[in-house]
């Protein structure tokens, strides 16, 4: 079984490029690390698994060089295996797939991990947390969607708070992080993080106001989610171990 403790669990924001001007995304990539983004959330939509369509592998190979950290790729397309190699192949650091993308989930995280990727598992709201129980040790993070995954902008889904905090106790000691994609913004940071996730997707609420021409935007923005974050995450351990 795997155990350990040492799963450095520091807050990482990570804005979502979905947000960000798709005429310069080489540039985007750039401007958000430089501003403090921890990781770069890459939204790949099939008008199918959602109705929505972004960017497949290509594009993905293509900002390869402009990030410096790491890439993470959240796949929401059904079927997912055709397609894992390629985006392993691009670049990708995490691949995340949705539980509810297919009938074969732990063969598609079998696929994934065999690429050397880590892989995540995504949960769309309507989804509990049951069936995560067979698959937790096949993975490096779990994805909760805090929205109907398909658009930015939308509003964070607060009913998911109950479900983060479970999850938290179902993982324990192994190391995998939590995830939250949708809605992340300075106000609800704190309730995700006080319940136990360590990884925030954060798209309009970093992109917002912002540009390649005025980075700073960006760097404000990512640092005040930041605090919010890591002030609730410490309230939270300070409280468990009173
Ligand atoms: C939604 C995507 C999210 C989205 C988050 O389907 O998976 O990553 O871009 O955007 P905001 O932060 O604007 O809700
Ligand atoms: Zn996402």
């Amino acid at each position: 079984m795997s155990s350990d403790r040492s799963l450095d669990r520091r807050i990482r924001i990570a804005p979502s490029i979905l947000s960000a001007d798709f005429a310069n995304f080489g540039a985007e990539c750039r401007a958000i690390e430089a501003q403090g983004a921890d990781w770069v959330h890459v939204d790949v939509m099939d008008g199918h698994f959602v109705p929505n369509l972004t960017f497949g592998p290509a594009m993905c190979a293509a900002i390869r060089p402009h990030i410096r950290g790491t890439m993470d790729v959240h796949l929401m397309i059904a079927p997912v295996d055709p397609y894992i190699e390629a985006f392993a192949k691009a670049g990708a650091d995490v691949i995340t797939a949705h539980i509810e993308a297919g009938p074969h989930i732990h063969r598609t995280l079998q696929a994934i991990r065999a690429t050397g990727k880590k892989a995540g598992l995504a949960l769309n709201p309507g989804t509990g947390i049951d069936a995560v129980a067979h698959l937790i040790d096949m993975v490096d993070l779990i994805c909760v969607m805090t929205v109907n995954p398909g658009f930015g902008g939308q509003k964070f889904i607060a009913s998911q708070i109950g479900k983060i905090r479970a999850l938290r106790a179902l993982i324990g000691d192994r190391p995998v992080h939590i995830e939250i994609d949708g809605g992340v913004t300075v106000d609800t940071a704190p309730l995700v993080t006080a319940a136990g996730a360590d990884v925030l997707v954060a798209g309009s609420a970093v992109f917002s106001g912002g540009s390649v021409d005025a980075p700073e935007v960006y760097g404000r923005n990512i640092a005040a989610i930041r605090a919010a974050a890591e002030a609730a995450a410490t309230a939270e351990l300070s409280t468990a171990s009173h």
